[in-house]
């Protein structure tokens, strides 16, 4: 694990934001982009019922509906480009995974849509030699990506994607496989409303068998109580019985402490970011809060999980209560942590560090004791982080 911050925000690019705009204007027939937004903010609110917080039914409904589409690109393609980029930010610097030497990454996007994660891979990655294969079942939505992937990725470096048309149960009939890396970003959610919870764990056995031995299997999800539940049922599940080990967000491959120990709180992250200008306007009649991304994620292999030095993840702001700095940990022994300072503790410059706090980060403490409740344990400082992606 690293021991120092070292990453970088998380900015969604520029390029893919004007290429958006111009599919728009395409989709709308007007040559003003401002006119093509606010004639598709009418689509997104129609689009927001469908991805709201409380339902998951996804963008099934309107997977063909190229402005609907449209409306998707603009408001949730930054929000899930963003997302996908920070999990793939901690995959890279701190799993540090052995990417392959002297051929291309072979990479599989299942239920691709427009192609939120494949353009973050490309950026994350940053390296030549990267083969996306993304598959969906809507051509309408594989059509806008390889239109948006002309328009601003067509840098002369060596990637490349493939699209194809298919069903998720059927990821084994694609020939290019074994993947070294596997991303399903927001569609899993959207299979398990048609099929059931107990397909999760079938749908990551079929994966599974389709990864290298050293492949990578990364979900990311809403962080809706439902589906960041249902993440965690599944983690315990494949922690137990396989095929894949747990790599992130846990940090041990114990049963989850949240689900017994606090099962009114859901593990997920919650991340600070600038949306781009184009999303805020898109956001004038929906009115949502855009100013935190919040998704839950789970990163597998069957490679095994190293064991690490004692550490936490986050699974609560650091708030303030009371005269304390308060906050819970998921740690490495595979038990919940709740950790209070006195606030007299915390001297200027561990406020400005407080400031960077954000829950999703690893952290360690330093000569905690345990309280008279026999549940909270007290620190003299502020935890040290040791990783947080997006500085
Ligand atoms: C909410 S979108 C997410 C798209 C993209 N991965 C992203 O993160 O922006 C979900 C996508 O999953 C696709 N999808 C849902 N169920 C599917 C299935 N059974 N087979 C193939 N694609 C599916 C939908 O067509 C849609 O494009």
């Amino acid at each position: 694990m690293n021991d120092a911050v070292t990453a970088i925000p998380s900015i969604y690019p520029a390029s893919l934001e004007e290429a958006s705009l111009d599919f728009a204007c395409r989709a709308t027939g007007y040559k003003k982009r401002i006119r093509a937004m606010r004639e598709l903010e009418k689509d997104l609110v129609r689009l927001g019922d469908c991805l709201t917080v409380s339902r998951d039914q996804g963008l099934s409904p309107y997977a063909q509906d190229r402005r609907a589409l449209a409306a998707y690109q603009l408001f949730y393609g930054p929000q899930t480009y963003v997302r996908v980029a920070t999990v793939l930010r901690e995959w890279r610097e701190r799993i540090r995974p052995d990417l392959p030497e002297g051929r291309p990454l072979r990479v599989l996007d299942a239920g691709a849509g427009t192609g939120a994660a494949t353009f973050a891979l490309f950026d994350i990655l940053g390296a030549s030699g990267i083969r996306v294969t993304a598959i969906d079942r809507s051509r309408e939505a594989l059509r806008i990506l390889r239109e948006l992937a002309g328009s601003g990725f067509d840098d002369g470096r060596d990637r490349h994607i493939r699209t194809r048309e298919l069903e998720l149960p059927h990821i084994r009939r694609v020939t290019e496989q074994p993947w070294d890396l596997i991303i399903a970003s927001f569609s899993l959610n959207e299979i398990v409303e048609e099929r059931a919870e107990d397909y999760l764990y079938d749908w990551t056995k079929l994966a599974a068998k389709c990864l290298a031995p050293g492949g990578w299997l990364i979900i990311v999800e809403p962080a809706t109580s439902g589906a960041s539940w249902r993440m965690q049922r599944h983690r315990d599940r494949l922690a137990a019985e396989g095929p894949l080990h747990i790599h992130a967000p846990c940090l041990h491959e114990k049963p989850c402490p949240m689900l017994k120990d606090a099962p009114d709180a859901w593990c997920h992250e919650v991340r600070r970011w600038r949306a781009p200008e184009s999303l805020r306007l898109m956001n004038r009649s929906l009115r949502r809060d855009i100013r935190h991304l919040r998704f839950s994620f789970l990163i597998a292999s069957p490679l095994p999980a190293p064991a690490y030095e004692s550490a936490e993840r986050l699974v609560s702001p650091l708030a303030s209560r009371k005269g304390l700095r308060c906050c819970t940990g998921c740690s490495t022994d595979g038990r919940l942590h709740n950790t209070e300072v006195l606030e007299r503790n915390v001297d200027d410059d561990a406020k400005e560090t407080i400031k960077q706090i954000e829950r999703g980060d690893i952290v360690s403490w330093d000569n905690r004791e345990l309280l008279g409740d026999n549940q909270t344990e007290r620190a003299d400082a502020i935890p040290r982080i040791l990783y947080r992606p997006g500085g």
